[in-house]
């Protein structure tokens, strides 16, 4: 409980802070002295702020309060409150500016290093919705190794998992960052194959990200791939799964004709290229021609035949 006496101070001392800006401020205007109390009655604390019934727009001076907050509390449930007000702020292309420049991205990115999966989850769903912003993906960029690394080695299909899954999609958006990947592609792939529905999908919009860029083709195709891998063509799969992996095929057969300087023999005996470009693979895809949806059955034509 003496975190939360500490909290309850830390507050109080915010909105002190408050109030004596404000009373600065109106000695300068020469306003009345009863305005300062409805101010100051309405102003909220920092742990108003936190309320989760809160959902509107923070002023920077708000996000401010918050950013100490998070700083300050040791108080899981506060500190989780603190990140989703802060992550639903962040997905105003404003506050994303405002979070940046009051030096926010930091503080969150301690918090994926927390113990506690949910707050680590809830920082890592505040990172994603901040990287929706070029200079945000600057910042946010060296932890994009230690995300990885959380997404192998934590619980299978959990939300923390997909949260992190989520946030490297977003890095990805672009080919700025996509390299800080390339050591993981291999692991990624045992997650996509180990995943339920839901993390296959989140992998392979990852994955979709990836194979639409030349630079990386060259690594997807040498990853280590399970031969399971090709079992993601049948034609019983989900079709949000089904049509996903088939245009990552598109696309990494697309850079790869474009890039026709890849030397082949680089790749080896159980490499992704090994499996796409198989025997069995083909089968695969001739089978994919008489599926009863016809997205997958354009999908697969567009495919060149072996
Ligand atoms: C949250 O805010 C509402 C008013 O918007 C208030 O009634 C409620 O007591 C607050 N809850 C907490 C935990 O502060
Ligand atoms: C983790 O954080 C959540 C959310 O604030 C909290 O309810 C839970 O008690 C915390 N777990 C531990 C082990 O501290
Ligand atoms: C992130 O932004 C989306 C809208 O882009 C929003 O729905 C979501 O609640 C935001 N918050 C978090 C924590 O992801
Ligand atoms: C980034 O992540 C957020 C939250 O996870 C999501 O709502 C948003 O659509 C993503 N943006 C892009 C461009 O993928
Ligand atoms: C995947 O597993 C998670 C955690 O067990 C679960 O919440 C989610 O609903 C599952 N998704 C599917 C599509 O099975
Ligand atoms: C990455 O994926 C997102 C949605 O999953 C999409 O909006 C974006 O265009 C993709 N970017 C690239 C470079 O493929």
């Amino acid at each position: 409980m003496g975190g939360a006496r500490r909290v309850g101070w830390v507050a109080a001392g915010l909105v002190l802070g408050a109030g004596a800006c404000y009373c600065i401020y109106r000695l300068a205007r020469g306003q009345r002295p009863g305005s300062q109390r409805l101010r100051l009655r309405s102003s909220r604390s920092a742990e108003d702020l936190t309320n989760g019934s809160y959902d509107d727009i923070l002023t920077a001076e708000q996000l401010q309060k918050l950013l100490y907050l998070l700083e300050s509390t040791e108080d899981p449930i506060i500190l989780e409150r603190a990140l989703v007000t802060l992550g639903n702020n962040a997905a105003f292309s404003t506050n994303q500016v405002i979070i940046r420049e009051l030096g926010g991205i930091p503080i969150v990115g301690r918090k994926i290093n927390d113990p506690n999966y949910s707050i680590k989850e809830k920082a890592l769903n505040a990172l994603s919705n901040l990287s929706v912003n070029v200079e945000n993906q600057i910042k946010i960029k060296v932890y994009v190794s230690q995300v990885c690394e959380d997404v192998l080695s934590g619980p299978l299909n959990s939300p923390v998992q997909l949260a992190g899954l989520r946030l490297l999609t977003n890095m990805t958006v672009t080919n700025d960052h996509q390299h800080l990947l390339s050591h993981y592609i291999t692991d990624l792939f045992q997650v996509l194959l180990a995943g339920n529905g839901s993390t296959k999908v989140q992998v392979l919009k990852l994955l979709l990200n990836l194979s639409e860029n030349p630079a990386m083709t060259e690594g997807l195709l040498g990853a280590q791939v399970d031969s399971s891998f090709l079992s993601l063509y049948d034609g019983h799969v989900a079709k949000e799964i089904l049509l996903r992996a088939l245009t990552l095929f598109q696309n990494i057969n697309n850079c790869f004709k474009k890039e026709g300087h890849l030397a082949k023999p680089a790749f080896t005996k159980g490499s992704l290229f090994f499996h796409l470009y198989g025997e069995e693979c083909a089968q695969k895809m001739q089978a994919l021609v008489n599926h009863p949806d016809a997205d997958v059955k354009e999908k697969v034509t567009i495919i060149p035949k072996f």
